[in-house]
């Protein structure tokens, strides 16, 4: 699937996650500065942290409990946070559009 990573400075990334990879990985594949996913995808450290673009908010789902816990410890928390960890790349997703907070 394509995925496209917006920066904050106005700058984009775009690329492609495999099925079944994690959003979170697929920003390392891609050097994506701002995912850090310090704990490997473990749901311990929030520095997965994204916003999804609002037109694809449904489509990825909100945050599981533990997911939403840990996204507190997340200083741009919105309505519209995930932990990239936790997005699973699927078809369904393809063109998904992902914002990278300030960090
Ligand atoms: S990589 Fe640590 S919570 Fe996602």
């Amino acid at each position: 699937m394509k995925v496209t990573w917006k920066l904050p400075d106005g700058s984009e990334i775009t690329g492609t996650a495999e099925a079944g990879q994690s959003l979170m990985e697929a920003a390392l594949a891609h050097d994506v500065p701002g995912v850090i996913g310090e704990c490997g995808g473990t749901l311990s450290c929030a520095t997965c942290h994204v916003h999804v673009a609002p037109s694809w908010v449904e489509a990825c789902g909100g945050p599981g409990d533990f997911e939403d816990a840990m996204l507190d410890m997340a200083d741009t928390r919105s309505e519209a946070s995930r932990l990239s960890c936790q997005i699973e790349a699927t078809d369904a997703l393809d063109g998904l559009v992902l914002i990278v907070p300030e960090v």
